[in-house]
């Protein structure tokens, strides 16, 4: 399966009126390709753009970690090398509690509900690999993200998101180097 393929494969999934699940199904299909050949796909690329879909092919960098954020619609995660821990949080009162935690692997997906909030973490020294694909176009939808340090939400905002983005990588990795010279 190339790029092309995956991206017609999921929008013929969604114009039928395919769920989510069935969307994953391709996911893992275009992991196995993504794992096989590589060089096929590009490294950090949105590979897909409409109203009713969004397909990203993502690489985080090694021990990468996000803010908590929502995509106000579902959400395929798929690992094609490294791992990927979806981290998630269900808002009570305001503030965010933490709701468990899944570690997606090579070949593995996992599919967000709507009303997901989640931050994720890349937990290895490697870059991990993967496709995301969600239900809506997210550079237009009104969403929420969460200030890591005040816990409190506000409106997703890719520019501050990654600045977020980079100040919790940089932690981690720091986190990361002191405990292996211990
Ligand atoms: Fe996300």
């Amino acid at each position: 399966m190339q790029p092309e393929d995956f991206v017609e494969a999921c929008r013929a999934c969604r114009a039928a009126g395919g769920t989510p699940h069935e969307v994953a199904l391709i996911v893992r299909r275009a992991l196995a390709a993504l794992a096989a050949h590589p060089a096929a796909w590009e490294t950090d690329a949105l590979l897909h753009r409409a109203d009713d879909l969004l397909i990203a092919n993502v690489t985080l960098p090694p021990h990468a970690g996000s803010a908590a954020h929502e995509h106000a619609t579902w959400a395929v995660i798929g690992v094609a090398c490294g791992r990927e821990v979806e981290h998630f949080f269900v808002e009570r009162d305001g503030r965010l509690e933490p709701f468990g935690e899944v570690e997606v692997g090579p070949g593995e997906t996992v599919v967000l509900a709507e009303d997901s909030i989640h931050a994720i973490t890349n937990p290895l020294g490697q870059p991990a690999r993967g496709l995301h694909v969600y239900g809506t176009d997210l550079h237009v939808t009104p969403r929420r993200m969460w200030d890591p340090r005040s816990g409190a939400p506000r409106a997703f905002e890719l520019e501050t998101f990654e600045r977020w983005e980079q100040a919790i990588t940089a932690a981690r990795r720091e986190r990361a180097q002191r405990s292996a010279a211990v």
